[in-house]
């Protein structure tokens, strides 16, 4: 466990200061072409976000992990999203150094996501986690931090989302962001915030789509981000998106993330996979017809697959 650094140590640590990308010439030849655009969202703090990240939920702490990470930053991918709860944090911080060396990659061109944990909400205890997992993955700064979900406790909730406005005017994160959070936990937060969430990140696919929820966000420029957006695997032979998907010659995880993507989410799938990490990037090189954008429009509003865990009520 790294030391855990005050508050008060890291107001005085220098904010980091962004050069312009440059990348030198290590001599490594990408299996895919890292210069290729890549589709990104506009954030609300102007910040711009990969519109597909890696997922790494239930990935282990070590070489399986590290693997899918560079196997996914070879494919392309240039956002990777974890959580101190998934207890993998130095893995990937492992895998993206191996990788920013072997490639000469910058810092700046891979967008790393972490999220606080409910058992460090409060404000000192909030940056203290910050830290801790910046020394987790070798990194000065994230790209996004998120509040995983909200603690029952409205005081400590709010505390927490002061402290990621501190740490965002220090520079230890460029963007700020909630997990699980309903309308009433937007609702109270949007009361006492001085910076809007830029993100929601939330379970949403054709299956489970939470539109009163995703209209809210919409309305206060906060960005959906798809959490299980393959439904945890468990939808993927469903007879109406193997149909869709063989008609628009791809496969049926490409059919979610497509059409996660063409809402205007960020989406998230997860795979340890390297075959299936590359097709999923490889998602959004088509469009879904307006028949079948409505075929899986319909599909339904509520059906979680992550359990009760993150419900929220709104
Ligand atoms: N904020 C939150 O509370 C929260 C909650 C849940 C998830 N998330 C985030 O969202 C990410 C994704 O969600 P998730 O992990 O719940 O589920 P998911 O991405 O919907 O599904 C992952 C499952 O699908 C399989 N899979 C991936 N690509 C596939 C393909 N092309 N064909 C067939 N199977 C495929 C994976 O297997 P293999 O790995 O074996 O390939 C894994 O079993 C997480 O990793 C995490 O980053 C956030």
């Amino acid at each position: 466990m790294a030391p855990a650094v005050s508050i008060e140590r890291a107001a005085t640590l220098a904010i980091k200061k962004v050069n312009k990308p440059t990348r030198k010439d290590s001599g490594y030849q990408s299996p895919s072409p890292i210069d290729s655009p890549r589709l990104t969202v506009k954030l609300n703090d102007g910040n711009e976000i990969p519109q597909i990240a890696l997922g790494v939920y239930k990935a282990p702490n070590g070489q399986e992990t590290e693997d899918a990470v560079i196997a996914a930053l070879d494919a392309g991918y240039r956002h990777i999203d974890s959580a101190a709860r998934y207890a993998n944090e130095e893995a990937c911080g492992r895998a993206l150094k191996k990788w920013f060396e072997k490639t000469g990659t910058p810092r700046e061109e891979v967008f790393v996501t972490t999220k606080l944990w409910d058992a460090d909400h409060g404000y000192e205890a909030t940056f203290n986690a910050l830290c801790d997992s910046l020394a987790k993955f070798q990194l000065d700064y994230f790209d996004l931090y998120l509040i995983h979900s909200p603690s029952d406790d409205k005081e400590k909730r709010h505390e927490s989302w002061r402290a990621l406005e501190t740490a965002q005017k220090l520079g230890k994160v460029r963007s700020i962001g909630v997990s699980n959070f309903g309308a009433s936990h937007l609702d109270d937060l949007l009361a006492e915030a001085n910076v809007v969430p830029a993100v929601n990140q939330i379970e949403v696919h054709p299956f489970c789509q939470r539109q009163d929820l995703v209209e809210k966000c919409q309305q206060h420029g906060i960005v959906i981000e798809a959490y299980s957006p393959l439904a945890r695997g468990n939808k993927l032979e469903d007879p109406r998106i193997v149909r869709i998907a063989e008609k628009n010659g791809k496969t049926p995880a490409q059919i979610l993330i497509n059409w996660s993507a063409a809402r205007g989410n960020v989406v998230l799938p997860k795979s340890l996979t390297a075959h299936r990490i590359k097709s999923n990037m490889e998602s959004l090189d088509f469009t879904l017809s307006a028949e079948d954008m409505a075929e899986l429009d319909a599909l339904g509003s509520e059906n979680y697959v992550t359990g009760s865990l993150h419900r929220s009520k709104d």
